[in-house]
C-alpha cells in the first residue's frame, strides 16, 4: 500500500494510561475511503517511518469522515510510538494509505468471542461495534496489565454491558487462563488481537477447535533463529535476475540489493504489502498474513520475512 492520502491530525486525546487516540481527517475536507472492522491503515510519519494502525471506527461504511487510531506508548518502540507520543500535535500534516483488511470478520460467524490484550483492543473495539450493529451474538474478553491501561473501557462497558469481561493482570495475579475457559467451543469463532504470549496461549488452548474458527492479528512478525536460516538461490524470473539470499538477509533485502524496487511497509510479515507470486520452491512461511490454506498452496509469500526451505526459490517478478 502506498500512503498517498493527505490527512491532518484533527484531535489527540488520551484514552487510557499511555494510550493516545488520534483523529485524522482528509487535508482537503474530502470523505475518506471506508473500511470494515479489522482494517488498518499505513501511517507515514515525518521521521520517515511507516507504521500500521487498526481503525477503531471502521464498521463497514463506504466512506468515513475521519480515521480514528490509537497508539500505545512502547518503551521498545522502533520510532513510531515514541514519535507520536512525544512530537505529534493537532494540525500536523501526515499521509495515510487507503484501508486494508487482513483481519476481516466472516459474515457466517453469528456467535463470536472477541479477545483483546492491551492495545490489541483497537481492532476488537471496531469489531464489537460492527457486531452490535449487525445483531451478532458477541462476548468480549479484554485484558490489560491494569484496568487504567485498557483503552476505550468506558465505551466498551456502554456498548456491551454484561457481555464485556475485564481481566486486569495486577488484580488477578497474572494473565487470563485461556486453557480452561476455551476447553469447549461455545462460539462460531474467536477473533483476537494482543501480545504474542496471549495469542500463543490462544493457539494452544484452541488447537481442538474447528478449522477456520480462530482468527488473530499480531503486532509483530515471528523471528526465525539465526541457526535455522540457510542461504538459497533466488531467481526473479521476469526481471531475468538471480542472486544468493544470505542467511542474515531477507528475500526483500536481496531483491533491493540487485536493484529491484519492490513495495513494502512493515518488514515484519504483518501488513501484506510485500506479497510476491511464487513459481517454484519450498516456501517457509513466517508471516501472519496468509491463512494455513494459502500457505499450503505455496503460490505466494511475504518476501520481507518468509524464506525458502530448499536450495532455490523462483518468483514471478
Ligand atoms: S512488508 Fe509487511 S508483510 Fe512484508
Amino acid at each position: 500500500m502506498s500512503a498517498d492520502v493527505p490527512v491532518t491530525v484533527a484531535a489527540v486525546r488520551a484514552v487510557a494510561r499511555d494510550v493516545l487516540a488520534l483523529e485524522l481527517r482528509h487535508a482537503n475536507g474530502q470523505p475518506l475511503p471506508g473500511a470494515s472492522a479489522g482494517a488498518h491503515i499505513d501511517l507515514a510519519l515525518p521521521n520517515g517511518l511507516v507504521r500500521q494502525y487498526s481503525l477503531v471506527n471502521a464498521t463497514g461504511q463506504a466512506t468515513m469522515d475521519c480515521y480514528q487510531v490509537a497508539v500505545g506508548w512502547d518503551a521498545n518502540s522502533r520510532g513510531g510510538s515514541v514519535w507520536i507520543h512525544e512530537k505529534l500535535k493537532v494540525g500536523q500534516a501526515l499521509r495515510v494509505s487507503a484501508p486494508r483488511n487482513l483481519f476481516e470478520m466472516a459474515p457466517e460467524h453469528r456467535r463470536v468471542l472477541l479477545l483483546a490484550g492491551g492495545i490489541g483492543v483497537t481492532p476488537i473495539y471496531a469489531m464489537a461495534k460492527a457486531c452490535a450493529q449487525q445483531g451478532v451474538d458477541v462476548e468480549l474478553w479484554a485484558s490489560a496489565r491494569s484496568a487504567p491501561r485498557l483503552a476505550y473501557l468506558e465505551e466498551l462497558k456502554a456498548l456491551l454491558g454484561q457481555r464485556l469481561h475485564l481481566h486486569a493482570d495486577d488484580e488477578q495475579g497474572g494473565p487470563m487462563n485461556l486453557t480452561e475457559r476455551l476447553a469447549t467451543q461455545r462460539w462460531d469463532a474467536v477473533y483476537a488481537c494482543g501480545p504474542a504470549p496471549m495469542l500463543d496461549a490462544l493457539t494452544a488452548a484452541t488447537a481442538h477447535w474447528a478449522p477456520g474458527s480462530v482468527r488473530m492479528e499480531r503486532f509483530k512478525g515471528a523471528e526465525q533463529p539465526a541457526s535455522e536460516r540457510q542461504p538459497f538461490e533466488l531467481v526473479l524470473q521476469r526481471a531475468g535476475l538471480s542472486t544468493t539470499v544470505d542467511a542474515h538477509e531477507s528475500v526483500l533485502d536481496a531483491m533491493e540489493r540487485v536493484g529491484v524496487d519492490f513495495p513494502w511497509s512493515c518488514r515484519e510479515g504483518i501488513c501484506g504489502t510485500c506479497e510476491a507470486p511464487v513459481l517454484e520452491g519450498e516456501v517457509q512461511h513466517l508471516d501472519y498474513v496468509l491463512s494455513p490454506e494459502e500457505r499450503a498452496e505455496q503460490r505466494r509469500m511475504m518476501v520481507c520475512v518468509s524464506r525458502c526451505g530448499g536450495g532455490r526459490l523462483v518468483l514471478d517478478i
